[in-house]
């Protein structure tokens, strides 16, 4: 099926590189179609409600950005990023207690390009990567393209399983893991942060082992309760750090940035130099005036007041309507709660159902990669985007769609006992 829904044959099928064969569309795209219709209540996309972003001022800091900057916001820019947007990179990073220079970042379109640059960097078909089990999608897509083997690492409450992945680690041998890509607090879609504990303990084996950490961190400035931790990279400046104004700001902006030791960091620059020569200029100016001149502490705070009420929401309606069989995390901060089902169910077929229902959420499949079977009975479900209100109404929903499955099996069961 092509976008306008008609079916188109493919003359082009024996041309693909391989690398497009084992790459999956994301659900979370393709189910954004669904999610803007204004019937649907989307607990799928994790996108920051930035309705609450006073436009007014907005638009002020973008017609400032242009006429101060002049041509400067219109021209080809530096590949690493303009000096002026990296200077205020290097100050939001001493609220987390990272002490960088601008020498020590590249700015990217995104986090996300991050995420490919790093891969396209490091991975050569067939070699070893390290994932948290379940992790980003965008993640894996963005990683599925160099086609590398997938070691997945189960997650619990307290964030990446560190006594298994030293088990994983043991068992290789002589063959060399290149990264491990962990996304230690508000996890996407876990919803969980990593302990202190956990994080000495991945960073030791880093070193006993030889492999690149990669810290994803979108999310950890939203944090709705309890003490914030160090990053990784506060603990280890050898770890490569990903940040963004997504979350902070506003993704439309498409403004993030790697920090990274110099030797990777030069890669990365050449390997963005053939993917994008440079990020926008434009973007960037914007991104600074934004932050260097309007009260965006403030306006993040009430957002992350908002998410908590959302939050609050969501747990609620989860205690009050889901079945006794299901089981979800609880995110002190981030958008996303994580439920698992009874191994029955298939949330990939729940998801019609729903849709039906006017409810979309992710099927956690897709938080895995592919080859490894697993997250067929979980899903995860964000309270980013909808009121509290809308949230209940959804989460009422889905649970009579899982309870209506659950019966049916049920009989299915006793019948076949007969
Ligand atoms: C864990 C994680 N990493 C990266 C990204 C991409 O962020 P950006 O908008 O900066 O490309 C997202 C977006 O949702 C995310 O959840």
């Amino acid at each position: 099926m092509t976008g306008t829904g008609l079916v188109q044959f493919d003359d082009w099928v024996d041309l693909y590189a391989a690398r497009v064969e084992t790459m999956r569309s994301s659900a979370v795209r393709d189910l954004f179609a669904a999610a803007s219709r204004s019937d649907i209540i989307s607990l799928s996309g994790g996108m920051p409600d930035i309705r609450k972003l006073n436009m007014q001022e907005v638009a002020a800091v973008a017609a400032e950005a242009i006429l101060e900057e002049g041509v400067a916001g219109l021209q080809y820019g530096d590949t690493q990023g303009r000096t002026q947007t990296k200077e205020l990179i290097c100050s939001l990073m001493t609220d987390l207690s990272i002490n960088i220079t601008p020498d020590d970042l590249t700015i990217t379109t995104g986090a996300q390009q991050a995420l490919d640059l790093l891969a396209k960097t490091f991975i050569n078909p067939g070699d070893l990567i390290i994932t948290e089990g379940p992790t980003y999608l965008g993640a894996l897509q963005a990683f599925s393209a160099y086609q590398p083997e997938v070691l997945v690492i189960d997650m619990d409450q307290d964030g990446l399983r560190t006594d298994i992945l030293a088990a994983e680690l043991a068992k290789l041998g002589k063959r060399q893991a290149k990264y491990l890509y962990t996304i230690p607090d508000f996890n996407n879609p876990a919803g969980v942060t990593m302990s202190l504990e956990r994080r000495h303990e991945l960073l030791r084996l880093s070193h006993e082992y030889g492999f690149v950490i990669i810290e994803d961190d979108p999310y950890g400035r939203l944090r709705f309760e309890g003490e914030t931790l160090p990053r990784l990279r506060e603990l280890d400046d050898q770890v490569v750090y990903l940040g963004t104004v997504s979350k902070m700001f506003a993704p439309g902006l498409r403004t993030g940035w790697v920090i990274a030791p110099l030797p990777i960091r030069q890669k990365i620059n050449l390997v963005k130099q053939g993917t994008d020569l440079c990020g926008s200029a434009l973007c960037q100016v914007i991104v600074e005036h934004y932050f260097n001149n309007t009260d965006w502490r403030t306006t993040l705070n009430s957002m992350i007041e908002k998410y908590r009420e959302r939050r609050d929401a969501m747990l609620a309606a989860l205690a009050e309507f889901f079945p006794a069989e299901a089981s979800w995390t609880h995110p002190a901060g981030g958008f996303f709660v994580w439920v698992t089902l009874p191994e029955y169910l298939d949330t990939a077929q729940l998801l019609n159902v729903a849709l039906e229902k006017g409810v979309t959420f992710v099927p956690g499949d897709g938080c895995y990669p592919a080859s490894s079977g697993k997250g067929k009975n979980t899903m995860r479900i964000a309270f980013c985007y909808e009121e509290a209100e809308a949230i209940r109404e959804a989460i009422q929903r889905l649970a009579m769609v899982i309870e209506e499955r659950m019966e049916l099996y049920r009989a299915f069961e006793s019948a076949a006992a007969l």
